[in-house]
């Protein structure tokens, strides 16, 4: 059913489908050799407009693992959309030398635009602030891995009652805005909103929250909301998406995750972080049993091994 299907932003797949990701994803962790040539033959292309570790290489190391190939750029200066070419026309392209296509770019909307021009599946792996839908994937299956009830089948089992605090730029986080949108979607979330003034998550989705009656608290003590997490989502101030210098300079640290303000927290917290880090998580909470962010981008890998082996037909 998830067949040709693409993946722009969370809510295009019910939470069936999500759960159908999941639970291979599951399986394929579990059993490394499960599908190891399901995809052989294959080719996924990975326009990556924008810079990327995490999603470009666990695209690349999943479609791999599963016996498939990979092609396209990591540096749009060495594409031909520095000669002028249209996203419409790249998109064709790519289209007609692979069977399911990753693109990273740093206009809003611009994976749905693509999706419009292909006739294979486009994954968004970011565009703009605006979403990131298979950080969210990794986001979720992290959260049933490591909260969940052991054998649960559907996410909505291990999120439930859940209290999620995200923190810092809420603003230009799209893994924020992507991982808030999906959770929304499941009962019994209750959400904290930890941020600057400057940075606080966009209109559209407070009110989405207001819209459908969901529980969420927006401030700017972390020190007040931290006793009540169960999992916290720390996130770095977007750098690249700010007009002014001085802006960032000045905000950029205005949340530091150290072991200190670990104090206050539960035991069985979980942190977790879509990563890259810059400052705002010391290096000394690494060691903590609570940091989930390393494991978080491991589970990355399996969720698009899963997505990719679904999408493209192979199971
Ligand atoms: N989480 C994430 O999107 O990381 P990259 O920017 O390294 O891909």
């Amino acid at each position: 059913m998830l067949k040709g299907r693409s993946l722009i932003e969370p809510g295009n797949f019910s939470l069936e489908e999500l759960d159908t990701i999941f639970n291979l994803a599951e399986k394929i962790e579990e059993d490394e050799t499960y599908l190891r040539e399901g995809c052989r033959g294959k080719l996924l292309a990975t326009l990556f407009f924008e810079p990327s570790t995490r999603t470009r290489l666990s695209f690349e190391a999943a479609m791999l693992r599963l016996g498939g190939s990979t092609l396209g750029f990591a540096d749009p200066g060495s594409s031909s959309a520095v000669k002028g070419e249209s996203l419409a026309d790249t998109i064709r392209m790519a289209a007609s030398y692979a069977d399911a296509i990753v693109m990273r770019n740093p206009k809003e909307g611009a994976a749905l635009l693509a999706s419009r021009y292909s006739p294979v599946p486009v994954i968004n792996a970011g565009d703009g602030g605006h979403h990131h839908p298979t950080q969210t994937l990794t986001d979720l299956l992290t959260i049933k891995r490591l909260r969940g009830k052991p054998g649960a089948k559907m996410l909505a089992e291990s999120v439930k009652g859940l209290r999620v605090g995200f923190c810092g730029d809420l603003k230009f986080g799209r893994t924020v805005h992507s991982l808030s949108h999906a959770l929304a979607r499941y009962s019994g979330v209750k959400f904290f909103f930890i941020s600057p003034d400057e940075l606080r998550a966009p209109e559209y989705i407070i009110r989405a929250l207001d819209r459908e009656k969901i529980e969420y608290n927006e401030t700017g003590n972390f020190d007040e909301a931290m006793p009540e997490l169960d999992v916290l989502y720390m996130t770095r101030v977007q750098r690249e998406r700010f007009f002014n210098e001085e802006d960032y300079i000045r905000l950029k640290d205005s949340y530091i995750l150290d072991r200190e303000k670990l104090e206050k927290a539960k035991q069985n917290l979980i942190i977790l972080h879509p990563l890259p880090r810059v400052n705002e998580i010391a290096v000394e909470v690494d060691k903590d049993p609570r940091a989930a962010y390393f494991k978080q981008a491991k589970y990355g890998m399996y969720v698009r091994m899963s997505l990719l082996a679904s999408i493209l037909g192979v199971v």
